[in-house]
């Protein structure tokens, strides 16, 4: 059997660009998180730019997310063979070939027409896993579909308030080849999202993100005519499903009972509520904010993170997401503790510029980032990455 060579080392990418430039060609997009926002306010509809833009309040937890990450500053060491790099892990039985995934992101129909479609076919590209927002403008299987045999995807579920339904999606999930269920806990209602509400927009009113529940069967039995004949009557059934404020952690055993995926518990950020995830039999817990956008003035993921890690870190993978931008920042993350990131709006910049070209170029550049911000503190593998790396910033 011939050996298989390894793939090329993650920061290649930077001299891909390089030698692109001897032949006068540019990147696709601009490199950094803040101008590719810059320039995606100048390609997107207002409203659409607000909706992913924005936050809860004021946007202070937005702030508080990256002010955290900036609270800490890396410390390298020199020298040492770094030839080989492996930013391999693996969460929940998913093999990442680096710490790093695609959050779920809903409603992408707003930012560009191929939407999940190239989502899926750039994480596909780039070996990333993608996490599929339940709050998609295309269907589970769709996506599925694009992931193909090659692609790795997870289920994120809003939990509705209608138990046969939630049974269904999840069911759906399995069916299509997910492999683990993310359910989030932070929104089981929407935030005063003042950036919206000024543009008086939800997108979900207009019927945007609503893929999963109108091609669900049991969501569909509940309407009167299907949505293809009757887009408001969906929409007003999708208002009645949606916010589920009587979800208790005594309800979670339930979820446990109709999958047999892994489900992990996104949007927690204290250790207790950490604690009680695990001591139900739940399999990871992501620490997030939801990127600011539902409690304002809420504390930073990035603070919480050591915090729940050493509540329930020799139990189960502990995630982070809430304020990625690059390399440095996913190795503060694993720094402190984390298996893996999760990035949300950085990547949907490079959709609503791009398409799928626009997703990969900004994947890419983070994981490059990373390899190479990784092998330059004199360490070759992520699971060598502690919390030596770090100190206090002055
Ligand atoms: C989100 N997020 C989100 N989370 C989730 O669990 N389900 C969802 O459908 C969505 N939808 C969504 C839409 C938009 C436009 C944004 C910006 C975010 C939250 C997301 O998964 C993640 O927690 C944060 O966005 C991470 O922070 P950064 O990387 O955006 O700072």
């Amino acid at each position: 059997m011939s050996r298989e060579e390894p793939p090329p080392p993650f920061g290649n990418f930077q001299y891909e660009i390089y030698l692109r430039g001897l032949a006068d060609e540019r990147p696709l997009l601009p490199l950094r998180c803040d101008e590719l926002e810059a320039a995606a306010r100048e390609r997107l509809a207002p409203e659409s730019f607000e909706y992913v833009a924005g936050g809860a309040g004021e946007g202070r937890s937005m702030d508080a997310n990256r002010e955290a990450f900036a609270r800490w500053q890396i410390l390298p060491r020199m020298l040492g063979d770094v030839s080989q790099r492996d930013l391999s892990t693996e969460v929940c039985a998913t093999e990442l070939r680096a710490p790093v995934m695609l959050g779920p992101v809903g409603v992408l129909s707003i930012v560009h027409p191929d939407c999940e479609r190239a989502v899926a076919r750039a994480a596909t590209e780039v070996g990333v896993p993608m996490c599929l927002s339940g709050a998609a403008s295309t269907s589970m299987e769709d996506v599925a579909a694009e992931l193909g045999d090659t692609g790795t995807g997870w289920y994120q579920l809003y939990w509705p308030n209608d138990p046969e339904l939630a049974a269904s999606m999840v069911s759906r999930a399995e069916a299509a080849g997910y492999e683990a269920i993310v359910v989030t806990l932070d929104t089981r209602m929407l935030a005063w999202r003042p950036r919206d509400l000024a543009g008086a927009y939800l997108p979900f009113l207009r019927g945007e993100g609503i893929a999963n529940y109108t091609s669900d069967p049991v969501f569909r039995s509940r309407l009167d005519k299907p949505p293809e004949e009757d887009m408001q009557g969906a929409i007003q059934q999708w208002i009645s499903v949606f916010p589920n404020p009587t979800l208790d952690w005594d309800d979670l055993p339930w979820l446990r009972e109709h999958t047999s995926l892994p489900i992990l518990v996104k949007g927690v950020l204290h250790p207790d509520d950490a604690r009680k995830a695990v001591d139900l039999g739940l399999d990871g817990v992501v620490v997030s904010n939801h990127g600011g956008r539902q409690v304002d003035g809420s504390v930073a993921s990035l603070g919480q993170l050591p915090l729940v890690v050493e509540e329930v870190g020799d139990e189960v993978p502990v995630l982070v997401d809430s304020g990625v931008r690059t390399g440095s920042d996913v190795l503060k993350a694993l720094a402190l503790g984390a298996r893996a990131v999760l990035v949300a709006r950085p990547w949907v910049w490079g959709l609503a510029l791009g398409g799928r070209q626009g997703v990969e170029q900004v994947i890419k550049g983070l994981l490059a980032d990373t390899d190479l911000t990784l092998a330059m503190c004199g360490l070759s593998s992520v699971a060598d990455v502690g919390r030596e790396l770090l100190v206090p910033a002055p």
